[in-house]
């Protein structure tokens, strides 16, 4: 089985989202383009949400507009529905990211409306992607547990996965959006999507609110799993989930990778000494 494990660094989107205190467009253009630098080829940048939903991600067109674009690296962009799409698309990122949840009580407080809804949303972000070949991400949150409507049966992510398959996404995303994973249940999720989505589809997107983000990773690896969602700095959390907090940090997820043998392309040094001191002076509570 493939060493090779792709991160996918979504610290200024989901991180930065988070944070009460508005935050420099500069800092955040300087953010990307230092990760970049650290050899990570994937980052979602910003999203193209309500700025009166989330406030700090007003700015999303100048940051895109702002960054370097070195070729070889893929520049996302977070977007809950066709207007979202529009905005972006003026951007030209390499590709988007839409959202779901695998509970209804979730989707409504974050994209107010339900997950039928929420797939008409993204039926009508594909048809626009799909004249411009560009890539289309999704994701499914609260794969585990929802903050709002409890325990998530893994029959409901596989369900909800194979759909998104269906309709033409590209990849799929796994959120434990509240960190409430435990090694059993995140194995147990991960075998029912198993029944209907292909491995080299899926990515692990685990929160690490209760510090089991990393053992996480590791049932997936186990699974097949080679993709994965952090954030540098460990930055992150979902204003619409009580509870949710960092992503599992990205440096503590390559650091773990090559311990155990596994290539990531990502400077680590730089990483650690450069990036993540930077995410971490993000934040407004330190
Ligand atoms: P809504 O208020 O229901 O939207 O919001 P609406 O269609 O009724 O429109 C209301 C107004 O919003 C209109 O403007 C629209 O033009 C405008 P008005 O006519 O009143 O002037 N509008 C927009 N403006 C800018 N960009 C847009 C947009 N869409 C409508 N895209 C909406 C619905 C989905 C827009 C809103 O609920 C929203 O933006 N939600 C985003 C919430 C969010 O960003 N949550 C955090 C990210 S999700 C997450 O963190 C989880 C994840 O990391 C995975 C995991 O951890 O599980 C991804
Ligand atoms: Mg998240």
């Amino acid at each position: 089985m493939s060493k090779r494990v792709r991160i996918i660094e979504v610290g200024p989107r989901d991180g930065l989202q988070n944070e009460a205190e508005t935050i420099p467009t500069g800092r955040k253009i300087r953010l990307v383009d230092t990760l970049a630098d650290c050899g990570l080829k994937q980052i979602e940048v910003t999203g193209f949400v309500s700025p009166r939903w989330v406030p700090q991600l007003a700015d999303a067109a100048e940051v895109m507009s702002g960054i370097n674009r070195p070729p070889g690296t893929c520049f996302s962009v977070l977007i809950p529905n066709l207007e979202g799409m529009k905005r972006a698309i003026r951007c030209a990122p390499d590709a988007v990211a839409v959202l779901t949840s695998a509970s209804e009580g979730f989707c409504q407080r974050n994209i107010n409306c339900s997950i039928a809804e929420s797939l008409n949303r993204i039926r009508s972000v594909l048809a626009f992607a799909g004249d411009r070949k560009m890539l289309v991400r999704a994701y499914i949150s609260n794969v585990i547990e929802c903050p709002y409507d409890g325990r998530v049966a893994p029959a409901q992510v596989a369900r909800l996965a194979h759909t998104l398959l269906t309709l033409g996404c590209d990849e799929i995303s796994l959120g434990d959006t509240i960190g409430a994973g435990t090694p059993d249940r995140v194995d147990a999720m991960l075998a029912a999507v198993l029944e209907a989505v292909p491995v080299t589809r899926l990515a692990g997107h685990y929160h690490n609110t209760n510090g089991r983000a990393l053992d996480s990773i590791k049932v997936s690896l186990a699974r097949g799993l080679r993709a994965f969602d952090s954030a540098a700095g460990g930055l992150g959390g979902c204003p619409f989930a009580p509870g949710a907090q960092g992503n599992v940090a990205t440096e503590q997820v390559v650091q773990a990778l090559h311990e155990e043998g596994y290539e990531t392309g990502i400077d680590l040094e730089h990483l650690t000494s450069v990036a993540a001191p930077l995410a971490h002076g993000m934040r407004s509570q330190q």
